[in-house]
C-alpha cells in the first residue's frame, strides 16, 4: 500500500521552497545514457512521486511532453501553481498504476521517490510503459550529508548528526531503506542492461535558512512536529542559533558549503 506521508499544504509549500532541482552533472549523466541506448526522439518522459515538480520541470527542455505524477494532492497542487512550462502537466496517481499505454514512455524518472514505491508493482508497471529501450532513471541522495564553513571543522557535521538522532525515531522505514541506495530495487529490475553508480559528490552553497528549510521538509521532521510540535519547533531554532554560533554570523543568509552524495539507478528496457 502507498504511504501517505505527503499530505498536508504545509509541508508540500516548504516543498516548493527548500527542496534543489537535481544537479546538472546528474541530468547530464541520464540524458547521456537515454541518447545512448535509445536516443531520439524524445518524446514523453514521466517523472514519478514528483512532489512539487523540482525534477520535472528541468525534463521539459529536453522532451515533447512531460508528466509529473505524485500520489499526493497537495505536492500536485503546488506542483500545478508552477507556470511557464506548456509541455509539462501533473497528475494525481501512483508509480503502481501508471495512466499510459503499454510501449508509450522514453523515459521514467523518480527523484527521492522510488524508495517509497512498491516494488514489484511498480516495476511491472514501469516495464509496460516504456518504450523497447526506454530507460529507467531512479535517484535520490544518502544522508551522510556534510556541511563546511571556514574553521568549522566537523562542528556544523556534529550539530547535523545530532539533529538526526533526535529525528531516528521518526524515520519510516521506507526512508531507512533509501540509505541502502536502492540496492533491493536494483536486484529487482529484470533488465539485464541496468547499473548503479553508488556516489555521485555534489557541492553546493545553501544559506543556514535554506540548510534549516531543508530539514524541515524531511518526512521524519514532519513527523516529529506532528507528535511534538513545540519540541520540534524548538530543534530548529536551537539548531539555527547553534550553526549561526559556530560560523559566527548574525544573519541565516550566511552560506555554508553543503556537500551531498547522489545516487542513481539506470536501466534500459530490452527490445
Ligand atoms: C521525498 S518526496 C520527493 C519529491 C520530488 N521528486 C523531489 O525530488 O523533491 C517523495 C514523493 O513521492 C510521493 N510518493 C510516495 N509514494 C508514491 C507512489 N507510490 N506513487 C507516486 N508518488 C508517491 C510522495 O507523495 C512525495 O511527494
Amino acid at each position: 500500500m502507498t504511504e501517505r506521508m505527503f499530505e498536508e499544504k504545509q509541508h508540500s509549500s516548504l516543498y516548493q521552497k527548500y527542496r534543489f532541482d537535481p544537479p546538472d552533472e546528474l541530468k547530464a549523466l541520464i540524458l547521456q545514457y537515454l541518447d545512448k541506448k535509445k536516443g531520439k526522439p524524445h518524446q514523453l518522459a514521466v517523472d514519478l512521486g514528483c512532489g512539487t515538480g523540482q525534477n520535472s520541470r528541468p525534463l521539459t527542455a529536453y522532451f515533447e511532453q512531460v508528466v509529473g505524477i505524485d500520489v499526493s494532492e497537495s505536492q500536485v497542487e503546488q506542483a500545478r501553481a508552477v507556470p511557464g512550462f506548456p509541455n509539462l502537466s501533473y497528475r494525481v496517481g501512483t508509480a503502481e498504476e501508471l495512466p499510459f499505454p503499454d510501449d508509450s514512455v522514453d523515459l521514467l524518472t523518480a527523484a527521492s521517490a522510488a524508495h517509497w514505491f512498491n516494488a514489484e508493482r511498480f516495476i511491472k508497471e514501469a516495464t509496460r510503459v516504456l518504450k523497447p529501450r526506454g530507460c529507467l532513471a531512479l535517484f535520490g541522495y544518502g544522508d551522510s550529508m556534510k556541511m563546511h564553513y571556514e574553521s568549522c571543522g566537523d562542528r556544523l557535521n556534529n550539530i547535523y548528526e545530532e539533529v538526526k538522532q533526535i529525528l531516528l525515531p521518526y524515520t519510516s522505514s521506507k526512508v531507512t531503506g533509501a540509505n541502502s541506495k536502492l540496492n533491493d530495487l536494483f536486484e529487482a529490475i529484470p533488465f539485464p542492461d541496468k547499473e548503479r553508480i553508488e556516489i555521485i559528490p555534489i557541492k553546493q552553497q545553501l544559506s543556514i535558512k535554506n540548510v534549516i528549510g531543508f530539514v524541515q521538509t524531511f518526512s521524519m521532521y514532519q513527523a516529529y512536529l506532528r507528535a511534538d510540535p513545540s519540541a520540534a519547533t524548538t530543534l530548529l531554532e536551537r539548531t539555527t542559533s547553534r550553526i549561526q554560533e559556530e560560523m559566527k554570523v548574525s544573519s541565516t543568509e550566511a552560506k555554508v558549503d553543503f556537500i551531498m552524495e547522489y545516487f542513481c539507478v539506470l536501466a534500459c528496457k530490452p527490445e
